[in-house]
């Protein structure tokens, strides 16, 4: 049986569809899956431009760190053949061959049943991206940061961890202002939910002294370095914090004056190793979000031979939303 995948290569055009068969597939794991939609992150941008180091693999490789879609071979009950799965993070799409392939073989251990209420179209929308607002609205909240504590600001708001962060806090009742470097995006980011939206400039000087004014209860974070150097000094005293990506950059120069004089709290998010237990957690409530708001307002269909120019967009910092990729015609 052949079918399409997009293959990272040596050769000058980097990324390509190529026709490939099931002996092609790596031949680890004990699930063989068919892949309906996976999406496009930050990292997926950066493994097909070259941009950055992500494929830690030979060459050739297939990316993609989200897919969704059926079990075709398994020999694990949890998943029996024809059941409907997700998949996001454990390297897969770095270290091992990921979802811009219409068949890949997988380990059952990387896979989540597809909630009931669910779509894979939906999974993928949501994809890693929004799992990872999940789970930082899951720290915001578990560090007991109170609905009415006052704003929580999302940097890097109409990105995909962006956009699902202002969708999940405003929805779990918190007032947002979304920080944007995009002068045309305040619609989109106030029907997400964003009560006030502010421009990136606000914040990419860093921080003017250790310690501003508390403007904001918390933060979710997506683009590090002098942003969040800013965010930090001006939260509020008992203030959560949750750090999440570096689109700006990975170095962060701060003092330690936010947590030892106001109690900050700055959190870690990794949804790649994220356990399963939490991770199904997670993935119940974004099921939940699915039945009070439409995720196809920020979805972005493109099909497996623009995955290549999508990335180049993506790079460039130019997409609002989620990108999903329809494999279902690839074989
Ligand atoms: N910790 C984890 O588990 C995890 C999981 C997923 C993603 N991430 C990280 O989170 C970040 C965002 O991922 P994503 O998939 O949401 O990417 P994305 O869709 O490209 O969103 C990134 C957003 O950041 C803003 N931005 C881009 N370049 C910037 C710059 N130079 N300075 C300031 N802001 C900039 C843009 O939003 P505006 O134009 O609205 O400002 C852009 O849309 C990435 O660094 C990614 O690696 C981490």
């Amino acid at each position: 049986m052949d079918f399409n995948a997009l293959l990272v290569t040596d050769s000058p055009e980097r990324a390509s569809v190529s026709s490939i068969s099931l002996e092609h597939l790596p031949s680890h794991g004990n699930v063989l899956v068919r892949v309906d939609w996976s999406s496009i992150n930050f990292k997926d941008a950066l493994a097909v431009t070259g941009k950055g180091k992500i494929i830690r693999s030979e060459l050739p490789f297939v990316p993609g760190i989200d897919l969704a879609g059926t079990i075709v071979e398994s020999d694990d009950p949890e998943f029996p053949v024809g059941s409907s799965f997700l998949s996001t993070g454990w390297g897969v799409g770095e270290v091992t061959w990921g979802g811009y392939s219409r068949y890949q073989r997988m380990k059952s251990e990387w896979l989540v049943p597809l909630p009931d209420g669910l779509t894979t179209r939906q999974a993928m929308i949501v994809g890693t991206a929004g799992f990872t607002a999940m789970l930082s609205l899951q720290a915001i909240q578990q560090h007991g940061l109170a609905r009415d504590a006052g704003p929580i600001l999302v940097t890097g708001a109409t990105g995909g961890v962006g956009s699902f962060s202002v969708m999940l806090l405003a929805a779990a009742g918190y007032q947002v202002t979304a920080v944007t470097g995009k002068s045309e995006a305040s619609d989109y980011l106030q029907k997400l939910g964003a009560t006030d939206v502010l421009p990136r400039s606000h914040f990419e000087d860093g921080a003017r002294r250790p310690l501003d004014s508390g403007n904001w209860a918390g933060c979710v974070d997506s683009v590090g370095s002098r942003a969040l150097e800013a965010v930090l000094s001006q939260t509020m005293t008992h203030g959560v914090v949750a750090a999440c990506g570096l689109a700006a950059g990975h170095e962060l120069n701060t003092t330690v004056f936010p947590f030892i004089l106001r109690g900050v709290r700055l959190i870690g998010i990794d949804s790649n190793t994220c356990p399963q237990g939490p991770r199904r957690k997670a993935w119940e409530g974004l099921r939940d979000l699915a039945q009070k708001v439409d995720f196809e307002t920020i979805a972005h269909d493109v099909c497996l031979a623009d995955v290549p120019k999508a990335c180049d967009q993506l790079m460039r910092g130019g997409i609002q939303g989620r990108y999903v990729v329809d494999l279902r015609e690839e074989g």
